[in-house]
């Protein structure tokens, strides 16, 4: 018996991974989290399967539920949006398994930040503008940010920013950011990547209305030079007098066949 953790990616029932679709078809148990996890995606639990949404569960009773399915052999599907690497709650359910003793592997998920950045036909890391993407959020009621994550810190490195759970605090992310990138930096809100009613909103830091944020929860905040460069460099990777193990240039390539 093992519990196999999926990331159910961002909302679109077809972006899962072929792995995580197959393993919900062998597991006669499902658990999923109900909020975010698109309902089409239990379509591929295999008939009479148990379907639990664990929303308004506790971490107890979710653990109760996973202990009975291993006293009985078997299998679990457990799904979360996205990915499991970011905001799944994830380690602390996989904290729990290892004391019990209870066999558990993960199959990871296409993340928000991705499907977002796909919605916009976006790089996020442009040669000379932006080499590194930082996944972010603000504190919130349940989780308070470490010391040191400040949105000024990394604001402070350039980076493109992918701010999570933070849309219904968009004047604070506002005020935090325009004196690092400018009030002329792009940012893009993009409210339920990938779903059949996802919506794009563009502005710059300075024009950006913080009430598009009012209502609908689920939105990633993208942030960064990267966002509308067309001036940027382009990469070494295809250029022509450039030689590589894959494509050797030249009489004497660095990486002969
Ligand atoms: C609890 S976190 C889950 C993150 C998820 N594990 C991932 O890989 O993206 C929920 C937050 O992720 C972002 N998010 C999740 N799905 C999204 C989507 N389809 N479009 C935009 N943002 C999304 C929002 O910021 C939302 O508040």
């Amino acid at each position: 018996m093992t519990v196999h953790f999926i990331g159910a990616g961002p909302g679109a029932a077809d972006l899962i991974t072929l792995r995580g679709r197959d393993l919900i078809a062998s597991c006669p148990v499902c658990l999923y989290a109900g909020s975010l996890v698109p309902q089409a995606l239990l379509g591929h639990c295999p008939p009479g399967a148990r379907i639990v949404n664990t929303a308004p569960m506790d971490l107890d009773q979710i653990v109760a539920e996973i202990a009975a399915a291993h006293q009985a052999g078997h299998d679990v599907a457990r799904l979360h949006s996205g990915d499991l690497s970011v905001w799944s709650a994830m380690g602390e359910q996989l904290r729990r398994l290892r004391e019990l003793g209870i066999p558990y592997d993960v199959t990871p998920g296409v993340p928000s930040f991705a499907a977002a950045a796909a919605a916009l036909g976006a790089e996020l890391t442009l040669p000379g503008v932006a080499q590194s993407v930082v996944l972010t959020r603000t504190s919130g009621r349940a989780s308070a940010m470490p010391e040191g994550e400040t949105l000024a810190n990394f604001a402070a490195t350039g980076a493109t920013l992918a701010i999570h759970l933070s849309v219904h605090v968009l004047d604070r992310v506002q005020a935090e950011l325009v004196p690092h990138y400018g009030a002329d930096c792009p940012v893009a809100v993009v409210f339920r990547a990938s779903w059949p009613d996802q919506r794009i909103h563009r502005a710059t830091l300075g024009t950006l209305d913080p009430a598009i944020g009012e209502g609908e929860r689920t939105a990633l905040i993208l942030v960064g030079r990267a966002l509308a460069a067309e001036g940027f460099d382009e990469s070494r990777l295809y250029a022509g007098d450039y030689d590589r193990r894959f494509r050797p240039v030249g009489t004497a390539p660095r990486f002969p066949e």
